[in-house]
């Protein structure tokens, strides 16, 4: 048996992407360790999303190499945004890197691990005709979670122009609804009990299948039919792909969680305008409106940029106010960094004391925004899916149907297990609660 380590970076989409990299080497004879110093080969799976994602890579590599002089047979592989972005670069600036391999084509790791054990370096960031899910072994391993991650859709024809995914990641590709449906029966059948629907834009799905146009509303209708598959999200969602009958499905679809990723990166239509996002402000207000007509409690995330070359204070504030007018439970947001192939990137960037600034004063609101609707959960009951033991001893943490995470003590909670919780605390970043 040969050992793989898999190091995961990014988004969600790759934490998928390295489960589905050690189900296809295992036909090789390679197991999962989670010990770099005992494995044969390592994969670095990662992400290109701002400047410092992409650094953190070559400090990586730099650090990694030294393994090779205990174990001259280890063999070290890049795979994801940043193999995809500078996979030659890469070659060139860390000898100690024997694979590179795209987002598109890890389907073709056995034949290329095949080719570095023979002594040669290798490179493949092609975007073949073929599919590689339909190329990829059957995940068919234990589950240990009851929660899982399956990819509906990839890629972006958005073209944000800040934005490298597109050029990553490439065009958007749905997935066939069959092939989706029985990933997520055979989840099922191992235990899992909920199924985060994966997309860079999961709203746009769309795929014919047998005459009919399946779109993601239509796929999580579908996928609820699966008895035992309880629960249902999707994440991440483009406003302009909010569709009525998504919208519909957050009002009647039982299984589809009232938690919506929505990013609007900027309140400000002269920014928006720049980024090439081809919504208003008003439009996303109007979006979550018709969103919160129809699931009243539907908790709201957020990704925001702030510091966009041409960003003033005027389009800053107008930021603030939209934050405030939406009120989010949870969100994301960065300084704007400028990635080399973006329409964006020739621009003149504001100065970085500016950025940092506004990236505090936004953040502060956000947090406060966030411990409020958390403060507002104390004495509520909700549905905790119960995934692993939390720090204190007896204690469990799972995730109410909002995505908080909630810990619970109780000798009787098993993974997997569903119980109404009655919030009692709100943390920092969690709730803590008792089953009554
Ligand atoms: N497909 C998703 C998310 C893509 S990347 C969407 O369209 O919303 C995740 C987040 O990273 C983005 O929402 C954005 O907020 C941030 N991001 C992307 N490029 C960036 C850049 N160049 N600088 C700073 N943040 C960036
Ligand atoms: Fe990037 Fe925009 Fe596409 Fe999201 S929609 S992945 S931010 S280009
Ligand atoms: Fe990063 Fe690629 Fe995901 S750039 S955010 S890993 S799609």
């Amino acid at each position: 048996m040969k050992k793989v380590f898999v190091k995961t970076y990014g988004c969600q989409m790759n934490v998928y992407d390295s489960e589905r990299m050690i189900s296809a080497m295992e036909p090789s004879g390679y197991v999962e360790t989670k010990s770099k110093e005992e494995a044969d080969l390592i994969l670095l799976n990662t992400c290109h999303i701002r400047e410092k994602a992409a650094e953190k890579i070559y400090s990586e590599l730099g650090r990694l190499k030294f393994l090779k002089e205990d174990n001259p047979d280890l063999k070290i592989g890049v795979a994801g945004c940043v193999a995809q972005a500078e996979g030659e670069e890469i070659m060139i600036r860390q000898p100690a890197v024997d694979l590179v391999v795209g987002p598109q084509s890890y389907h073709r790791l056995p034949s290329m691990v095949k080719t570095v054990t023979n002594g040669k370096r290798t490179l493949d960031t092609e975007f073949p005709e073929e599919n590689k899910f339909d190329h990829l072994p059957k995940d068919l391993k234990r589950r240990n979670n009851p929660t899982a991650f399956l990819t509906v859709q990839e890629g972006c024809d958005k073209f944000c122009a800040f934005c490298v995914v597109p050029y990553t990641r490439g065009v958007e590709v749905s997935r066939s609804p069959e092939k989706i449906i029985e990933e997520a029966r055979s989840l099922v059948d191992r235990g899992v009990v909920e199924i985060t629907l994966l997309g860079q834009n999961v709203n746009a799905y769309s795929n014919n299948h047998s005459g009919e146009n399946y779109t993601l509303s239509k796929l999580i209708w579908k996928l609820s039919d699966i008895s035992n598959l309880q629960r249902i999200r999707f994440t991440t969602s483009h406003p302009n792909d909010m569709s009525q009958d998504l919208i519909d499905a957050h009002r009647d679809c039982e299984k589809l969680m009232p938690y919506l990723h929505l990013p609007v990166q900027s309140g400000s239509d002269h920014v928006l305008k720049k980024m090439n996002r081809k919504h208003t402000a008003d439009d996303y207000r109007r979006i979550i409106d018709k969103l919160r007509k129809a699931r009243p409690d539907l908790l709201l995330s957020g990704d925001f940029i702030v510091g966009f070359p041409g960003e003033t204070d005027e389009d800053f504030l107008d930021t603030l106010r939209l934050i405030k007018d939406i009120e989010y439970g949870q969100s994301y947001s960065f300084k704007y960094s400028s990635r080399p192939g973006t329409p964006a990137a020739n621009r003149e960037e504001i100065s970085e004391i500016v950025k940092k600034e506004r990236l505090a004063e936004l953040q502060t609101l956000l947090k406060e925004q966030q411990v409020r609707l958390q403060k507002k959960m104390i004495g509520r009951e909700v549905n905790v899916l119960f995934e692993k033991p939390g720090r204190l001893a007896g204690q469990m943490v799972g995730k109410s149907e909002y995505l908080h995470a909630v810990h619970v003590t109780g000798d009787r909670i098993r993974s997997g297990d569903i119980n109404k919780v009655r919030i009692i605390t709100s943390e920092t970043n969690s709730l803590s609660g008792r089953i009554e």
